[in-house]
């Protein structure tokens, strides 16, 4: 029996993978390559280039491999570029989702754990941000994100398929080891941008906005680290596979950091001057995202190890420094 993980060649799907693997799973992906890079994917893991979009090919990997529960990364996940391009948005991520819950309708799958993100919550005022805070998107990727949790409910109704969605807020950081890591183009990411910068391959940090009601005027935000967001996806599986009924988590940590002190962090680490300007404010962004993690810890048993904004942007160092070009160029 496998985990099928959609969007497995990914940032956040390739380090599923690999401690997927890890635990001892038999693992299979699917990824279109459009964003993420073959040489992410774990070796020990089967491999199909294709778009869950085309039901053909998705049903003939069911076909060939024996699924046993679904991992779902596959999706475009940029909230400017949503903006700008709402309908590439419903394609890929509520449509892909249809095709992706038609097949494991029509195969009998019964469970599925799956990418969702803070922004399903827009701005909200009380900070930290619980699962019982309303929903008000503000932008089509996180309304593509809240339909996908949407479809997940109504087929659970209708075809008893389980689900766990996971919020996340600001993942960051790499694997130990640093052989997987983060490899965005273009990359619009806090973190790898820093860090960009203090290789010398960008010029300047733009602070995007120091006019905010938060202690220093940038944006606050809440960093989880990719090697504890997907030990949270290994429990949720864990959790459906007893028989636990659906439900939605955030992942985060409770804790904010602003722009300016991310920068502060980065100098400390790398050493390096990394210059900044402030810019204008750009566009949807709250001013503040901070999650309570406590359901995530209460019913999954989730233990985030890395929660330390140090350790976080260490390891990223660690994998951008050995890693100039991403997977282009080790
Ligand atoms: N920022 C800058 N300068 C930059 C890049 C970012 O000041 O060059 C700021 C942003 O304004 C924001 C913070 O750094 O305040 C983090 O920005 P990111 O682009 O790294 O991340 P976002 O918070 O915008 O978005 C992330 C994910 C989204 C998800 C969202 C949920 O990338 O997929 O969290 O809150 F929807």
């Amino acid at each position: 029996m496998a985990i099928l993980v959609l969007g497995g060649a990914g940032y956040i799907g390739s380090h599923a993978v690999d401690q997927l693997v890890e635990v001892g799973k038999k693992v299979v992906v699917v990824d279109n390559l459009l964003t993420g890079h073959r040489a992410a994917v774990h070796p020990k893991a089967s491999f199909y280039k294709g778009d869950i979009r085309d039901k053909e090919f998705l049903s003939q990997v069911f076909e060939k491999e024996i699924i046993d529960g679904v991992f779902h990364f596959a999706a475009s996940s940029l909230v400017g570029e949503s903006v700008e391009s709402p309908l590439k948005y419903f394609n890929n991520n509520i449509y892909g989702t249809q095709v992706v819950l038609e097949v494991m309708q029509e195969r009998g799958i019964k469970n599925i754990v799956f990418s969702s993100t803070a922004a399903v919550y827009g701005e909200p005022k009380v900070m930290p941000i619980t699962e019982k805070t309303s929903t008000n998107p503000k932008n089509p990727y996180g309304e593509s994100k809240l339909m996908m949790e949407k479809m997940m409910h109504w087929c659970e109704q209708a075809y008893g398929i389980h689900y766990v969605a996971l919020r996340y807020f600001n993942v960051a950081g790499a694997k130990l080891d640093s052989t997987i890591g983060e490899d965005h183009s273009p990359e619009t990411h806090l973190v790898p941008l820093i860090l960009q910068t203090a290789l010398g391959q960008r010029k300047e940090i733009v602070v995007f906005g120091e006019d905010y009601e938060t202690p220093d005027g940038s944006c606050v935000r809440d960093y989880v680290h990719v090697v504890d967001l997907i030990q949270a996806h290994l429990l949720a599986l864990e959790y459906l596979e007893q028989g636990n009924e659906s439900t939605v988590f955030n992942l985060g940590s409770n804790q904010g950091f602003s722009v300016k002190e991310m920068v502060t962090a980065a100098r400390k680490i790398t050493g390096k001057e990394i210059p900044t300007r402030v810019g204008p404010r750009r566009a949807g962004d709250p001013s503040m995202l901070v999650a309570s993690p406590d359901k995530a810890c209460q019913i999954l048993g989730w233990k985030p190890r890395y929660t330390d904004v140090e350790t976080i942007m260490t390891t990223a160092w660690n994998w951008h420094q050995t890693h100039l070009d991403g997977y282009e160029n080790k």
